[in-house]
């Protein structure tokens, strides 16, 4: 049988081999899927021991996805754009191929939410590996403007300058921004610890989209603090998730499998419904 992993570290709660597994099911492919918790200096090892006994693909995730990029024969444009790899596939010719389909991710979940892209503002919370990954995608969805606001500035003016070529991106401080956007995407890892990015109050209003990265049984600490504030659309990054690992599941198979009914397992799951 086809074999697929996800390496992480650690990742004994990852709920890909659940996601993935139910694609299976659902389009008739057979496979299993697990997960490897190599050592930190083991990764490459590990990879490499994966694919010579037979492995098909593997996701990768934290904190393996840079070190992927590097490890790779071949890399996707996207996963070029994003500096990381998060989908690895063994193509008929023996090429170990390097794809990240998490901005991909990030924008379909996004769209099935209804939430319109085009000639949009949208801001961009943090400027680590999340957002990198998702700026490609964003800017291919030709919104009117993208800012870029991160506690250390000079990150987000980096950020900015590698991307200004795909489209309308600054960068600007949290104490600049100002006006109205439409969408405000929260990649930073603030929510980990409990905490917020410091956004002013002023930013939010009823019709503004609100997308944590993060997720949880209950709202995130940016959620609840957007609906406080007045937002009445938000979304957390359990879709993204799905929608991620669907397109993974499409470059190994070459099959698109449907995400709602595995979102609704999921939420279940985690006791959201
Ligand atoms: P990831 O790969 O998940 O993006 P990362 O590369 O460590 O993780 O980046 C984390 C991001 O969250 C960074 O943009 C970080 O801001 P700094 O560049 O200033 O470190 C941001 N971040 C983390 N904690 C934060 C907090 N409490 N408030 C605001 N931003 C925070």
């Amino acid at each position: 049988m086809d074999r697929y992993l996800v390496f992480g570290h650690p990742v004994r709660h990852s709920k890909s081999p659940f996601i993935h597994t139910m694609f299976a099911r659902q389009t008739q492919q057979e496979l299993e899927y697990g997960l490897a918790e190599p050592a930190v200096d083991e990764f490459a090892q590990a990879l490499r021991t994966f694919f010579d006994q037979g492995g098909k693909g593997c996701n990768v995730t934290v904190p393996f996805k840079e070190q992927a990029f590097t490890l790779v024969d071949c890399l996707s444009p996207r996963a070029k754009r994003a500096g990381a790899v998060n989908t690895i596939k063994l193509t008929d010719d023996g090429v170990l191929l390097g794809d990240n389909t998490d901005g991909a991710g990030l924008v379909a979940d996004l769209k099935s939410h209804g939430v319109t892209l085009a000639d949009s503002r949208i801001l961009l919370l943090g400027a680590g590996g999340a957002a990198r990954g998702a700026l490609a995608p964003l800017l291919a969805e030709l919104p009117s403007e993208l800012v870029i606001a991160n506690r250390t500035h000079t990150k987000a003016q980096l950020l900015a300058a590698e991307f200004c070529d795909l489209g309308p991106v600054t960068a600007q401080t949290y104490e600049q921004l100002a006006g109205t956007f439409d969408l405000v995407i929260n990649s930073t890892s603030a929510s980990l610890q409990g905490e917020l990015p410091p956004l002013a109050p002023a930013l939010i209003h009823t019709d503004i989209a609100i997308y944590d990265m993060m997720y949880g049984a209950s709202d995130t600490a940016f959620i609840s603090w957007a609906k406080q504030h007045g937002a009445r659309q938000s979304m957390d990054g359990l879709g993204m998730l799905v929608e991620q690992a669907a397109e993974a599941f499409t470059v190994w198979r070459g099959i698109r499998p449907g995400t709602k009914q595995v979102l609704r397992e999921l939420k279940r799951n985690l006791g959201v419904i």
